[in-house]
């Protein structure tokens, strides 16, 4: 079955055609992104009202060029996914009401995906992993570890009480002066900065649950940064190097505790996977090879451009979601807020 993902959620305006096999195995027809970073750049983060605005100039576009260059017309369409939900408002309707526009005018089946099931899903279409597997997903709006039991069927074992990571790192570059997104200028710098140089907490160390909390961490930055300024290029370095290294501590942590509650609750997980862009950060890559190995199994990493926001995944998760005939009316509403846990299975 070949069906269309339109993602909208944030700031990345994309649509994807991908075909999911009886067997179900997937192949990506098309996949085109279109990101907006450049319009939010001056403003050290996304600016909701620009992102709407946004999707609206470039979606038909986007969408045009995902039909184009997987050569496939609407009418031989087997469905219609787009991102519902969690995500900013004005970004969900546009998407939402096109796919909706879409799936009516040629009388095809709507799915209305869930934006993080659709990330938990992402490593079966890239590497066919099985049931039951533990995620890591880090973003600049998301922090969770889930247990992916199936379709419709996850169990969050802990999530961020405030800041995301990559949200840690963008504000921790701004701080710095380094420019938007920081995830890659902060570990950029940490190449030649001190790791130990200063001493920044390492929040919720040793807790029960496998949560996460990143505004100390980023306070403490601030207050040890505010001591020393004016900053010459090595306090810079050695301030990033120190705070990517308690964010590698935490994850490390936080993972081993979260694999843990994983093999209390599940048993043993097929794979770690992971997803996001802060998966990118190869200082945060190298634990995860590590925990992954400490417990048995296996780091899936799907390719950075399938785990940051595309089109491909909501394709994929509509498809995975279609297949157990599960859909939805044209009645379905944006949800801004959508735990995973609330998404609906068979
Ligand atoms: O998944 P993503 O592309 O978009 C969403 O947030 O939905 O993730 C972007 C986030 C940003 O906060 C960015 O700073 C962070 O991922 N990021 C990184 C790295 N590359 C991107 N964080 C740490 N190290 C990196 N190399
Ligand atoms: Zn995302």
């Amino acid at each position: 079955m070949v069906i269309l993902g339109i993602e909208t959620t944030c700031d990345e305006t994309a649509a994807a055609l991908v075909d999911r096999a009886a067997n179900g195995t997937g192949r990506i027809m098309s996949n085109v992104v279109l990101s907006q970073v450049s319009e939010h750049a001056e403003f050290g983060g996304v600016v909701p009202e620009i992102a709407a605005r946004a999707h609206v100039e470039a979606l038909d576009y986007v969408i045009a060029t995902a039909m184009a260059e997987a050569e496939f017309a609407f009418s031989s369409l087997d469905g219609v996914a787009a991102a519902a939900g969690p995500g900013l408002i004005g970004g969900l309707i546009v998407g939402l009401t096109t796919a909706k526009a879409i799936a009516m005018v040629h009388d095809k089946p709507l799915i209305a995906v869930n934006h993080l099931e659709a990330h938990a899903l992402t490593a079966r279409l890239t590497d066919g992993t099985p049931f039951p597997y533990c995620l890591f997903l880090a973003s600049g709006g998301h922090t969770q570890i889930l247990a992916v039991r199936g379709v419709g069927d996850y169990l969050r074992l802990g999530g961020t009480v405030d800041d995301a990571i990559g949200e840690a790192f963008d504000k921790t570059a701004k701080l710095l002066g380094l420019g938007y997104p920081g995830g890659p200028l902060v570990e950029k710098e940490a190449v030649t900065g001190d790791p130990a140089r200063f001493p920044l907490p390492r929040p919720m160390l040793g807790r029960h649950n496998a949560d996460f909390s990143l505004s100390g961490l980023k306070t403490a930055l601030r207050i040890e940064a505010e001591k020393i300024a004016p900053l010459t290029d090595q306090d810079v370095a050695d301030l990033c190097a120190s705070f990517q290294q308690a964010v590698v501590d935490v994850v490390i942590d936080r993972l081993r505790t979260g694999l843990r509650m994983f093999r209390e609750r599940i048993g043993a997980p097929t794979a770690l996977v992971c997803a996001g862009g802060v998966a990118a950060n190869q200082a945060i890559r190298k634990v995860l090879h590590r925990i992954a190995f400490e417990f048995g199994t296996q780091l899936v990493a799907p390719p950075p451009a399938l785990c940051t926001d595309n089109g491909a995944m909501i394709a994929w998760a509509g498809a995975e979601r279609l297949a157990l005939g599960l859909t939805d009316t044209l009645e379905a509403d944006p949800r801004p807020r959508w735990p995973l846990d609330q998404v609906a299975g068979r």
